[in-house]
């Protein structure tokens, strides 16, 4: 491949390779996006995205107008066309296991390296267990037209969903993984744009980059069940979690991102690359290595049955019939994503155990319905909550985090509130006459 970088292709526009072809475009490359489902392309193509990323419909809007942005499904177009092509479809959990399903991945490859007919650079943006991109360069090598010169490259994603645009066109660091400076100074051609001065640029092996991602989710991972096992010993012992992260966040070696006790994390990514990189890990003989990434998944998942035992303790153990107002249940706020959603567990283990539960949250109503379409989802907070005899907590929408007693004192019918993520005053809620309960602190 030239160093000169004209056009781009990513393969799989779900959630990363949507965002990663606008930002592409953005940075002045001719892109073409595809994916195998033929809706997704019609619904990209006109702007529609099936999910909500602040300022992504906007960018690709920009772009499809601007005519440096297009979605297909045809990969022998992009295969004649493309300088770089990134493939950034799915790895999903695998269905009744515990390790990460290849299959798309697998298929992109070789579906690509037998499209290409131009000398190219693939680029690995997946998540995915370390040994993958060894395997498919040789996948590759075995399935590509002879006379075509192709090379593979890896580059992980650290984008976190709800900052997904401003994570790709401003990374705190890039990590590259080749096995020749050419192919790491075509990157570097890629991203210049999108580099100031500063950004680290950490060249490395395949294994390196492709564990540095996984790194790090089992390191933000680990932080918080941390903090959530401190929590379960204060419950018990007395003591505030919050006062207990902020005093040693201070200690700049530890910090306090990710320091946040509650009901836990969720969504697409933490939880499955945890268990991925255990089970891979495994396969490699080395199950001791990451045994504990098994104890940071079952303290996640005891925050869950915790909040749940809350809502018994605060409804003296019936909850039958009852109307349980839960705010929030997408994994994190400014996400419509309910994948392992913390916050639609509590909900569901609470909908099962009879209660009338009564769902609000700003974006996340719709693919909730999806999964649990008996539950009653509102329209409104006033909805959720009218008539409540406890309201939950369990996503820190800042229009929760801003919520004041008087917001809620004569709609609901008993003054009882969980605040499963910590982010409400104890104060103001207990000298309003409420029933106040957060995680990890005393009330
Ligand atoms: C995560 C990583 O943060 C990204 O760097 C990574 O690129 C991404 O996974 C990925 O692998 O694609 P994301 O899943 O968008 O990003 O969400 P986070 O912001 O990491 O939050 C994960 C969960 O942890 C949420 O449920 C959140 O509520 C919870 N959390 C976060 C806490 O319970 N406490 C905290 O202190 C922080």
């Amino acid at each position: 491949v030239s160093a000169t970088v004209e056009n781009v292709s990513v393969i799989g526009t779900g959630y990363l390779g949507a965002t990663h072809a606008a930002c592409m475009a953005e940075l002045g490359f001719n892109v073409v996006g595809v994916d195998i489902d033929p809706e997704k392309i019609t619904s990209l193509s006109a702007g529609d995205l099936p999910f909500h990323e602040p300022g992504l419909p906007e960018l690709i809007r920009k772009h499809v107008t601007g005519g440096k942005l297009r979605f297909t499904t045809n990969l022998d177009e992009v295969g004649a066309w493309a300088d770089v092509h990134f493939i950034a479809v799915g790895t999903p959990q695998v269905r009744g296991g515990t390790g990460a399903d290849m299959t798309y991945v697998d298929t992109a490859t070789t579906d690509l390296a037998r499209a290409i007919t131009k000398d190219a650079l693939i680029v690995g943006k997946s998540t995915v267990p370390v040994g993958t991109a060894a395997r498919l360069a040789d996948l590759i090598a075995e399935t590509k037209h002879p006379e075509v010169n192709l090379s593979l490259a890896w580059n992980p994603e650290f984008l976190r969903e709800g900052f997904a645009v401003e994570d790709t066109l401003t990374p705190d660091r890039l990590v590259i993984g080749t096995t020749n400076t050419h192919d790491e100074d075509t990157l570097r051609s890629v991203y210049a744009e999108a580099l100031d001065r500063d950004t680290p640029w950490i060249s490395t092996d395949y294994q390196t980059a492709e564990l540095v991602k996984v790194a790090a989710n089992a390191f933000l991972a680990t932080k918080i069940s941390f903090i959530n096992a401190f929590a379960e010993v204060t419950e018990t012992v007395g003591g505030d979690i919050t006062t207990l992260a902020d005093a040693i966040g201070h200690d700049t070696r530890i910090g306090r991102k990710f320091l946040n006790a509650g009901v836990g994390f969720g969504g697409g990514c933490l939880p499955k690359d945890i268990r991925a990189l255990q089970t891979r890990v495994a396969e490699l003989g080395l199950d001791h290595s990451m045994r504990f990434l098994d104890e940071v998944d079952q303290i996640n998942l005891r925050r869950r049955k915790k909040t749940v035992a809350l809502a018994f303790d605060t409804l003296d153990q019936d909850v039958i019939g009852k109307k349980i107002a839960v705010l929030g249940i997408t994994f994190k706020p400014l996400s419509d994503d309910v994948r392992d959603s913390p916050g639609l567990d509590v909900a569901a283990r609470l909908f099962n155990a009879g209660a009338d539960v009564a769902i609000y949250d700003p974006q996340g109503n719709h693919n909730a319905a999806k999964r649990y379409p008996r539950i009653t989802y509102n329209d409104t907070l006033n909805e959720a909550v009218t008539g409540a005899e406890l309201v939950i907590l369990t996503t820190e929408w800042d229009e929760f985090k801003t919520l004041t007693p008087e917001d809620l004192n004569h709609k609901v019918t008993t003054r009882r509130i969980i605040d499963a993520r910590n982010v409400l005053n104890p104060h103001h809620w207990e000298n309003a006459g409420w029933t106040f309960t957060q995680l990890g602190r005393q009330s």
